[in-house]
């Protein structure tokens, strides 16, 4: 690995982090850094800093930090070595990435096999039958089984790892899902005799695995979570839907893989799938990175259901429009579009209720109106949603429906709503953080400024001083000794460890006087311990004490002993437990 990552420092020496990053965020110059709304999380106000004289990124609203090619990985969702691989072709490099070095690349490389297997198996083979008569007759003709990369997996409990397992050994296989591992150690296939859906990331490489049974159960056989694949972070079909999400600024959010299938076969291409599950941050995030808008279309009961209700609150709350379209009872987008055709589900789509209007109208189904009780439990229902709506006019629209809903006056409602107050924009606590810094941080920061040097802290602490989240950088630190070079230093850390590093290189720091600041945090770091070291002394005396039942003098310990505990409550205290300050 380390020649490799030599030639990444040659790569982000050339690159120009600035340029890079201004295709995906409009930058501002300011000062000798420049500054735009941060693309990981929703940012009203510009938080996101770029530094290209440190070669460094942070956003200080969601704590996402790092050098460009951590920025690269993040928002392509790209692995380390194809980021780096990018950018050295821009700069002119070449970088070879050693087959094999890095697993995640074998582990790609097994999929793609593996999902041409099935593909193959489907076209050709003589057990294939089953699924091109399954695909036929669910209206996806064999033009379409390409599009959409749909295989078969053979029936048989080992035919994958006998084509397999010979070329790429056991261990991958298994931990991609594809063998199952049983208590006595033998393995067989997790696919068989099903229909495959494979799952692909953004740049379209099969990641996971769905597989359809034509009969048994479950219906739905998926890859478990894998090195590659975590159900939350990815949306079904997005590296087909992306560019038309992107156009129309909207996604159509249904359940199934064939969902999927059907509107993308009808041409409704910016439709994706959350594969059965509540929507997860991650997901949501995904969404705000293409869309403004995100079309929830559910089957019925699913819409309505509590959890479908939270996801769609996950989207609004990472600043996206949500609508819900209602389909017929009993259907699904797959299932609508087939029997009525494309031009009947862009009027459903075109007519879907705000999520605000939907959400009102399901209290129905929840509570019954019809009585008191059920009136309350609505309202109680209903009180943390309005909470978390910061539009007057919305507020005041929400408050007519459900007075109208409830039939209750309007104003003894929205009084009713407010009370206790509105709590603050969930923005707020973000902006207000104070930035307590613990001494580490202090330290840290003051060494990767280059405003004081390793040599002059080492007389004092070493490296098993700090945290272990801080270990590897001063680990860095300290082997660069005079000239700390926090751009290069990046390059050999994890993504948590780059992230500190960019919040401590870039933030604005806490203090005004850089003497007083490094004497005062050497103080509180080296000070706590000792303390410590005291209460153990004193216990032990006082254990004698108690032997020798010598009661005068255990009275003097112990108080001596509260005197020391109450300092370090007031010196923890003052440290503040902010050592996640630089953290999400
Ligand atoms: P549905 O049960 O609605 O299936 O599950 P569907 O997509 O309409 O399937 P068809 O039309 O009968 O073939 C919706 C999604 O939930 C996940 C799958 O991603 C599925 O597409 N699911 C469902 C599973 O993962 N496992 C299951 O057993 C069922
Ligand atoms: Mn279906």
């Amino acid at each position: 690995m380390s020649a490799e990552r030599a030639d990444v420092q040659q790569i982000k020496d050339r690159i120009d982090i600035v340029a890079v990053i201004s295709r995906y965020v409009t930058l501002t110059k300011a000062g000798s850094s420049y500054k735009g709304r941060c693309p990981f999380h929703k940012d009203d106000t510009p938080s996101f800093w770029v530094s290209p004289e440190k070669g460094l990124w942070h956003c200080f609203g969601c704590g996402a930090g790092g050098d460009v090619i951590g920025f690269m990985m993040k928002i392509e969702n790209i692995s380390f070595v194809e980021a780096a691989e990018r950018l050295a072709t821009e700069a002119g490099l070449s970088f070879a990435a050693h087959k094999g070095d890095d697993s995640r690349d074998e582990l790609y490389e097994i999929n793609i096999a593996v999902s041409r297997w099935f593909a193959e198996n489907l076209t050709n083979s003589a057990a294939g039958h089953r699924g091109r008569e399954y695909l036929a007759k669910r209206g996806y003709p064999e033009e379409t089984w390409e599009r959409f990369s749909l295989g078969y997996a053979l029936p048989g409990w080992d035919h994958l790892r006998k084509r397999f397992s010979a070329k790429y050994g056991m261990k991958p296989l298994i931990d991609l899902g594809l063998l199952v591992r049983k208590d006595d150690g033998t393995t067989y296939d997790r696919f068989r005799d099903r229909v495959i859906f494979p799952i692909l990331d953004l740049s379209g490489r099969p990641i996971a695995f769905g597989g359809r049974s034509f009969d048994g159960q479950p219906k739905y056989l998926n890859s478990p979570k894998t090195a590659l694949f975590d159900k939350g972070n990815h949306l079904y079909g997005l590296s087909w839907a992306r560019e038309s999400m992107q156009k129309e600024q909207s996604a159509v959010l249904v359940e199934g893989y064939t969902d999927v299938i059907s509107l993308h076969l009808a041409g409704i291409t910016n439709a994706v799938g959350s594969m059965g599950t509540s929507l997860t941050q991650g997901q949501a995030h995904l969404f705000g990175r293409f869309v403004k808008e995100v079309v929830i279309s559910y089957d019925r009961d699913t819409a309505g259901g509590m959890a479908s209700l939270r996801g769609m609150q996950i989207l609004r709350n990472h600043g996206l429009s949500v609508r819900v379209v209602r389909l017929p009872e009993g259907d699904d987008p797959d299932s609508l579009v087939r029997r009525e055709g494309a031009e009947r589900m862009h009027q459903l789509i075109d007519a879907a209720a705000p999520f605000h209007v939907f959400y009102i109208e399901s209290l129905k189904e929840r509570h019954n109106m019809a009585s008191i009780t059920g009136k309350e439990a609505a309202l109680e229902e209903v009180r943390p949603f309005f909470h978390g709506i910061r539009s007057l006019p919305l507020r005041q629209e929400i408050t007519t429906r459900l007075a109208e809903l409830l039939n209750l006056p309007f104003d003894g409602l929205m009084q009713e709503l407010t009370r206790g107050g509105l709590p603050r924009r969930p923005e707020a606590h973000v902006e207000e953080e104070e930035h307590h810094w613990d001494p580490q941080q202090v330290i840290l920061s003051l060494l990767l400024r280059g405003d004081v040097s390793w040599d002059r802290v080492a007389a004092l602490v070493s490296a098993e001083d700090f945290a272990p989240q801080y270990r590897s950088i001063v680990e860095k630190v300290s082997q660069m000794r005079g000239q700390v070079d926090v751009s290069s230093m990046t390059t050999f850390l994890d993504e948590d460890s780059a992230r500190q590093v960019s919040y401590l290189t870039l933030s604005e720091p806490p203090w005004s006087d850089v003497e007083r600041a490094l004497q005062d945090a050497l103080k509180r770091l080296v000070q706590l311990p000792e303390i410590e070291k005291k209460l153990n002394d004193l216990r032990g005396k006082m254990e004698n004490a108690e032997r020798s039942g010598d009661r005068r003098h255990l009275d003097e310990l112990q108080r001596a002993y509260s005197t020391l505990v109450a300092q370090r409550l007031s010196r923890r205290r003052r440290d503040g437990n902010k050592q996640a300050a630089g953290q999400r």
